[in-house]
């Protein structure tokens, strides 16, 4: 048997996010149409012998709770949300919820971040694990040398696949190679986390025994139970012959900015092409009048026919499109209202937005940029005829003259 466990973090943690994160987990913010952590979870579902999905994190439990009840409905598998009562690091959340994971008796425990992109080859990535015969193995892309140093730079044994060497986040350029944040792991990797703690313990006493620091905690040092699975196991067991990667060519991105969440969900609605076409706008392979490429319309939505929409449109519950609008490359989110022949592109408009008539909301699309997508947050009014350009607007809002580049507090 298999289990999954998707890290999902916590409030303070997703401050880059910001304004995007004071009405929802960001684990819960729409990318092509379905909140972020269903994209790993329903990828679980290609799993064999998969009994349980826990999902943990440091978020209220009722903010997960309605998603978490639908959402092992539809798949009939069982997802639990585990509340830590507070951060444990990511190997030490894992690890605090042991024996509630180890009731199921696995043979295997797949570890995802929620915060990443991929097509999650988790079955492919099993078999390379079982061929192994390591405690674990990582999933690994190459990205520009560039952007490496964003992520765990590591390296490998090109003919046995085995870890050599992982530094995480390094200042100077160690590999193109890096850690995507999805693992699969053999029961033993409680047992390394254990390791951790039980040195950080032993050194804490011994500098109880032979300093004053009892009296002064050193704040850099880390207490016992937290335990960061980057820097903490994956570097120290490199080279062990314990760890192997799994390099894949699919796309990946991590998604930390609102930006990256417009170019994360444009990947999803186009891998929905060929796993979930049914939830696509012109799924079924028909021509619909104004809608191009990939395009996720709710249910609940109202779209003007002589709307144009698309490429990589998302539009949420209750969303109203009026009449010779035209929409690409963004994030409708519930209960907007886009007034006739207003322009939205490379943007997100927030719950219960206005946009008024010819007015236009974009940006320049450079999602690494600070400024490079424009953000409306929640119930923001754009009035008739105002252009709205690079910026990021604070929730309740309205705006009467143009904007470019400016952050609106
Ligand atoms: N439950 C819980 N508790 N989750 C946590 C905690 C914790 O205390 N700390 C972090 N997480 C979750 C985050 O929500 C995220 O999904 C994942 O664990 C990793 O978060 P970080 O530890 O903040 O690392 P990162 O995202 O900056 O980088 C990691 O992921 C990259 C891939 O996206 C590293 O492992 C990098 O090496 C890797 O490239």
């Amino acid at each position: 048997r298999v289990v999954a466990v998707i890290m999902v973090g916590g409030p303070t943690k997703g401050t880059r996010f910001r304004p995007l994160s004071f009405n929802v987990p960001k684990p819960l913010f729409p990318l092509a149409g379905q909140p972020m952590v269903h994209h790993p979870i329903s990828a679980c579902k290609r799993i064999p012998n998969l009994a349980q999905i826990y999902l943990i994190g440091f978020y209220e439990e009722r903010e997960f709770a309605l998603y978490v009840s639908s959402i092992s409905n539809e798949l009939k598998i069982p997802v639990r949300y585990l509340k830590e009562d507070r951060p444990h690091g990511s190997a030490g959340g894992l690890y605090h919820f042991r024996d509630l994971i180890m009731e199921d008796d696995p043979s295997h425990i797949f570890l995802l971040n929620c915060d990443v992109c991929c097509s999650f080859p988790l079955p492919e990535m099993l078999d390379a694990h079982k061929r192994y015969g390591g405690m674990g193995t990582i999933l690994v892309v190459k990205v520009s040398a560039e952007s490496a140093s964003e992520f765990g730079e590591l390296v490998a044994d090109p003919t046995t696949n085995e870890l050599l060497h992982y530094t995480e986040k390094p200042e100077t350029f160690v590999s193109d190679r890096i850690n995507c944040g999805v693992y699969i792991f053999t029961p033993d990797i409680f047992t390394a986390i254990e390791g951790v703690s039980t040195q950080r313990k032993d050194r804490a006493n011994l500098r109880r025994v032979s300093s004053f620091e009892a009296m002064q905690p050193d704040p850099r040092i880390l207490p016992a139970n937290y335990v960061r699975l980057d820097q903490d196991i994956l570097s120290p067991l490199a080279g062990k012959k314990q760890l192997y990667i799994y390099e894949t060519n699919d796309f990946w991105e991590q998604i930390k900015t609102p930006g990256m969440s417009i170019k994360c969900s444009s990947l999803y609605l186009a891998q929905f092409r060929h796993t979930s076409p049914h939830l696509l706008a012109n799924g079924d392979g028909t021509k619909k009048a104004g809608i191009t490429g990939d395009v996720y319309i709710h249910p609940s939505a109202k779209v003007h026919p002589s709307a144009k929409i698309g490429p990589s449109v998302s539009i949420s519950a209750n969303a109203r499109i009026g009449a010779g609008a035209r929409l690409k490359n963004c994030i409708i989110l519930d209960d907007v209202e886009i007034k006739e022949n207003a322009v939205v592109s490379h943007a997100i408009v927030g719950w219960k937005s206005s946009i008024g008539l010819w007015a236009r909301v974009q940006a320049s699309g450079d999602y690494n940029a600070k400024l490079g997508v424009t953000i409306l947050g929640e119930s923001v009014t754009v009035e008739d005829e105002v252009v709205v350009f690079n910026s990021i607007v604070l929730p309740h809002k309205t705006l009467n003259v143009g904007v470019q580049d400016e952050i609106l507090l």
